[in-house]
């Protein structure tokens, strides 16, 4: 099964992607038996360098071979997961350059940096179903949108101060704000993740009046912090780039100065 595929084709496929990316989330034609949706064949580690680096969110099995119980579930997995980049890859080559020794599932993403492994070691235990929930688990991108699955994602996330843009996604201003977002996500990566919760999903009303929000202050964004549940909210009148970096960046600041006098505190007793 192992098929090379030229650089072009790589740059081609990612372009088309992004353009399927840029047009919304239209759900994908339902495959059929000729229109079977396969993930990409990674013959060496150049290709799986470019894939990897290629999108938000990668999600790459890797398996010493094709044949294996698990890479079949990943191929049926790739049937049912939408707007997800799959790559496929059973070079002994490149699963030694990923340190991969099982068979293994990684989702690469940008937003924080990091590589998320499903490691199989009993065929068994694992099928279509739950490595779909692996994925939708930890698919975190420049805007994540909440949900219960997310939610485990961006708490077990190394970045621990959340933003969240309470918006309803079928207001006429929706796409300007998510825009605006987006583009502020990139100045805090690292340092923030932007999360979106849509005000009109069913469930969504408990993070809400979490946040002691009502639907008649939205659009607003709120600022979480994971280790103390510090919060922080600001109701918008309409998203604005300025008013969001101010509202982040005074945010970080006052957990800087609260962290450095923490540090303080710990090195005195320790000299006392
Ligand atoms: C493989 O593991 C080694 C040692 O832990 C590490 O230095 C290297 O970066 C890893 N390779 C990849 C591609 O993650
Ligand atoms: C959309 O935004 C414009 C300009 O900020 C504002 O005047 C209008 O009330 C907004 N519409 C809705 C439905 O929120």
């Amino acid at each position: 099964m192992e098929i090379c595929i030229s650089r072009g084709f790589l740059v081609f496929l990612f372009s088309w992607v992004f353009l399927l990316g840029c047009a919304g989330k239209e759900p994908m034609p339902q495959g059929t038996a000729e229109d079977v949706k396969e993930p990409v064949l990674l013959a060496d580690v150049a290709a799986t360098d470019a894939f990897i680096r290629a999108a938000e969110v990668v999600v790459i099995g890797f398996f010493q071979d094709s044949e294996l119980p698990e890479a079949s579930e990943f191929l049926t997995m790739v049937q049912n997961v939408q707007d997800v980049l799959f790559g496929f890859c059973t070079s002994s080559h490149v699963l030694s350059h990923y340190n991969v020794t099982v068979s293994m599932v990684s989702l690469f993403r940008v937003v924080d940096n990091k590589r998320q492994d499903l490691e199989i070691r009993d065929s068994k235990e694992i099928d279509a179903t739950k490595l779909g929930r692996f994925v939708r688990m930890n698919e975190l991108r420049w805007v994540t949108e909440y949900n219960p699955l997310t939610a485990v994602g961006l708490f077990n996330s190394m970045v621990q101060t959340h933003l969240l843009l309470f918006s309803d996604k079928s207001s006429p201003n929706h796409t300007e704000r998510m825009d605006k977002y987006q583009e502020a996500a990139r100045l805090f990566q690292g340092k923030i993740l932007f999360i979106l919760v849509d005000s009109q999903a069913k469930g969504n009303d408990r993070v809400m009046s979490y946040f002691h929000l009502k639907k008649s202050q939205l659009p607003a964004v709120a600022l979480y912090h994971v280790p103390d549940e510090e919060q922080d909210v600001l109701p918008l009148g309409e998203v604005s780039l300025e008013a969001m970096k101010d509202f982040c960046n005074s945010f970080l600041q006052r957990k800087q100065v609260k962290d450095n006098l923490e540090l303080e505190d710990k090195l005195i007793k320790q000299e006392l």
